[in-house]
């Protein structure tokens, strides 16, 4: 096997390294999981490498082969609090070639100078990745299930949520989104909530749950074909996180969505069974260092992925 090198992804990888995630995870799922995850064209993975790229330029590291092939890449996102680990996919013709490690040490090092947590949101069900991390030292304290669901043409068929109401989030809503998730999960990442709300590429959506002292829950989405994924969000209870739930899967009725639910909030567990959710994943927030036990319900997502 070659030599791998570690280098920063460029605008002109763009391709290649889209092309690596949707080949990396589809092979894996296809062989050892329950089948292919990204089921669209491998070029609307490329929004991955937009959005992190906006977010945070530059630090999506890439590790390479001698001729120039990108056996692995991975995201990583500095913020005030902690270092967020992204995406991690290894081509399957490098599996076990020790290129995952290689981007790994490199991050965990960067997180340990900067003297933060390093945290990450990983599959629950892929031995190999729990495997590399678990090695690696991170510690999982938080178990996710992901549930999905077809929404009807005509949209949800099940009644709102009483007694919660959701209105549009607005640019100056960043401020208040970010300290509602810093009480609730002791993160701090006030500048992406900016980015989504800004909206400049005009695909995000914020929703937000307003209570007497300010916001009480608020949910992130996405419309672009490169992603179902509903998040990031957060809400003081299992209502109002299924109110703003709700809400959200009205926004694109015919497509299926899918959501990060927090396995011990049995009452919004329940709620989404009762709209006709599924299960097909399980994730688990992990950490190296200290992380606050979550309150309230958080919604990760791995759009951003800076959790
Ligand atoms: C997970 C993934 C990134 C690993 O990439 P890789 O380049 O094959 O991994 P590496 O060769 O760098 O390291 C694997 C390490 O995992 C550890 N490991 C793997 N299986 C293990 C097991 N059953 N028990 C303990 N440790 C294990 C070992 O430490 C191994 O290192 P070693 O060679 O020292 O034994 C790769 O399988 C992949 O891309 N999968 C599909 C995408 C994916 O799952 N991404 C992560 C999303 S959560």
């Amino acid at each position: 096997m070659s030599n791998l090198t570690i280098r920063a992804m460029e605008r002109e990888d763009w391709a290649e390294t889209a092309e690596l995630i949707h080949a990396s995870l589809n092979y894996w799922y296809a062989t050892k999981g329950s089948g292919p995850k990204l089921l669209g064209d491998p070029v609307n993975t490329q929004l991955h490498c937009k959005v992190n790229e906006d977010l945070d330029p530059g630090l999506c590291l890439l590790a390479v082969t001698d001729s120039g092939r990108i056996a692995a890449c991975c995201f990583h996102h500095p913020r005030p609090t902690h270092v967020s680990l992204g995406i991690m996919a290894c081509h399957p013709n490098y599996f076990g070639s020790g290129a995952a490690k290689l981007l790994l040490d490199r991050i965990a090092t960067f997180a340990r100078e900067e003297g933060k947590p390093l945290r990450l949101v990983s599959s629950a069900m892929n031995l190999d990745s729990f495997s590399l991390y678990n090695r690696w030292g991170f510690t999982p304290y938080a178990l996710f299930q992901d549930m999905y669901l077809e929404v009807p043409v005509n949209g949800l068929d099940a009644p709102l949520i009483e007694g919660v109401s959701v209105r549009d989030g607005r640019p100056e809503d960043a401020k208040a989104m970010a300290e509602l998730e810093f009480e609730l999960s002791g993160i701090q990442r006030e500048q992406d909530f900016r980015y989504l709300l800004a909206n400049e590429a005009g695909v995000w959506h914020v929703s937000v749950v307003e209570g007497a002292n300010g916001l009480d829950g608020f949910l992130c989405s996405i419309t672009d074909p490169g992603c179902s994924l509903v998040g990031p969000g957060a809400a003081r209870t299992d209502n109002q996180a299924a109110g703003l739930l709700r809400r959200v899967l009205d926004h694109e009725p015919g497509r299926k969505r899918v959501w990060l639910v927090p396995s011990e909030h049995r009452e919004l567990v329940d709620t989404c069974y009762s709209w006709g959710a599924r299960n097909c994943e399980m994730h688990l927030a992990q950490v190296i260092g200290e992380a606050q036990p979550l309150s309230g319900v958080i919604f990760p997502t791995f759009m951003p992925e800076t959790w």
